[in-house]
């Protein structure tokens, strides 16, 4: 076809070797968008506790519909970086968090919430002796009435407002189907119930970007499904973008758009779930194989 390897193509295309190269190097690039134009997402973020840098100089840009997992091993900076992005952390000087093209670096948790930003906890914050209405009904009972005291005892003349709120709240317990569970104090239920209500208080203030920090751990393979199974309806159904938090690697390959590793705080490898599995140096960090 060309004389003397003029076209560079045929000679890359036929070395393997070159290849694999050329895939690692796709999956050590920047962002898959600019911070400012994803539906969220932060640029040069770093957070540090004392001596530990928990995330070492972060740039992530999430997709409007997106359904993204972050992976690592433990320790790796990615509840911390959750933190940033929904408020509940500032990132050190320099870091800058963008929310629907926002800066809202600043700008706290609540605001964040009420823009359409939830998550849920990895250790469950849940108030152990109400039940589970108590619980999602408190998240907005808590954003329309800034005391928490004043929420839990509200019966005032706002009875309207209150008994939409309530109306609401059975909605988001029907559709995760915890229907059966609503009046059951949280202390009595299995930890697949219990994620599921952590679930549901962060669809109280109807958020369209929902941030979970594994919501999957410790449950059985049924409860896991169950969980996939509503997320999956809250991303196709209802078209929220999901940022996942998630150690099993089946699960994450089976559901994502995109994968997000991290490693001692910064990002090692992002892309394609099956391209960024594959990846010799995604490997090292799950085996400690050299
Ligand atoms: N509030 C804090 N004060 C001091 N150190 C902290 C704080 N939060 C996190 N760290 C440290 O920052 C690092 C990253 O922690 P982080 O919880 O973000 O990791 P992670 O990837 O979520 O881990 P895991 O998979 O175990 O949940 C760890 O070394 C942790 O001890
Ligand atoms: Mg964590």
């Amino acid at each position: 076809m060309s004389a003397g390897g003029a076209d560079p193509a045929d000679g890359t295309a036929a070395d393997p070797a070159a290849e694999t190269e050329a895939a690692a190097a796709a999956l050590r690039g920047g962002p898959h968008v600019p911070p400012e134009e994803g539906v969220i997402g932060c640029r040069d973020v770093s957070k540090t506790f004392g001596a530990v840098t928990a995330v070492d100089d972060v740039t992530v840009g999430i997709e409007r519909g997106e359904w993204v997992s972050i992976v690592g091993p433990n320790g790796a900076g990615k509840t911390t970086l959750l933190n940033v992005l929904n408020g509940f952390y500032e990132p050190d000087s320099g870091g800058e968090v963008y929310l629907k093209g926002e800066d809202v670096t600043t700008l706290p948790e609540h605001r964040r919430a009420r823009r359409g930003l939830g998550r849920t906890f990895q250790g469950l914050e849940l108030f152990e002796s109400e039940d589970v209405i108590e619980n999602v009904k408190t998240v907005r009972a808590v954003h329309e009435r800034p005391n928490l005291f004043e929420a839990l005892v509200y019966l005032g003349p706002g009875a309207a407002k209150e008994a939409e709120s309530t109306r609401h709240v059975e909605e988001i317990i029907d559709y995760l189907e915890l229907w059966e569970y609503r009046h059951a104090r949280i202390a009595s239920l299995p930890l697949g119930i219990r994620r599921r209500v952590d679930l549901a208080r962060s669809l109280a203030l109807d958020p369209d970007v929902l941030l979970l920090d594994e919501a999957m751990s410790g449950l059985t393979f049924d409860e896991k499904y169950d969980m996939v199974r509503l997320l999956t309806d809250l991303h196709e159904q209802e078209g929220l973008t999901l940022v996942m938090i998630e150690h099993d690697l089946e699960v994450v390959t089976e559901v994502s758009d995109r994968m997000i590793v991290m490693q001692e705080g910064g990002v090692i490898a992002r892309g394609p779930p099956r391209a960024v599995t594959d990846d010799p140096e995604v490997a090292r960090v799950y085996t400690g194989v050299e």
